[in-house]
């Protein structure tokens, strides 16, 4: 292969794996284990979202730190209408929620994505 086309190869991957990178997880590839889950809005949702997310998404208008007024994660009804954008933004692999450094743990995560995939019960 000549230097021009092993360049363009190169910028091709280059490329490809920005797009898988920025690529989140949605909750459809995620399916809910045989076994269902033991996991509850009681017994792990509240306090993970509580923890993680309210201190934004939970607050008046002037303390959201911009985030918007629709995504308020304060009940399990309000939790399981919002479970896909949750999931998208938090679970699994995807870690663009909560923004700034006090990342949950990996598996914390992996807890919130079969919870979520389970219909966040
Ligand atoms: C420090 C404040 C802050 C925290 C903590 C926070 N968010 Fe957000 N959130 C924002 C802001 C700002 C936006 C709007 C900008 C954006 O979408 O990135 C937003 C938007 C969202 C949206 C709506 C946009 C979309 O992609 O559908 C969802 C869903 C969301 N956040 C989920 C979460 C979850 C889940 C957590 C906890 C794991 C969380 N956020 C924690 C500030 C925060």
């Amino acid at each position: 292969m000549g230097r021009p086309q092993l360049q363009l190869v190169t910028g091709l991957v280059a490329v490809a794996l920005a797009v898988t990178a920025c690529k989140e997880t949605t909750i459809d590839e995620r399916p809910c284990p045989p076994e269902g889950t033991t996991l509850t809005y009681e017994s792990f949702g509240k306090a993970f979202l509580d923890a993680h997310c309210q201190r934004c998404h939970g607050r008046t208008t002037s303390e959201r730190n911009g985030a918007p007024s629709s995504f308020d994660f304060g009940t399990a009804d309000a939790a399981r209408s919002h479970r896909a954008r949750i999931f998208a933004r938090a679970a699994a692999d995807n870690v663009t929620m909560p923004p700034g450094p006090d990342d949950p743990p990996a598996e914390e995560r992996e807890r919130l994505a079969e919870w979520l995939a389970c219909g966040a019960p």
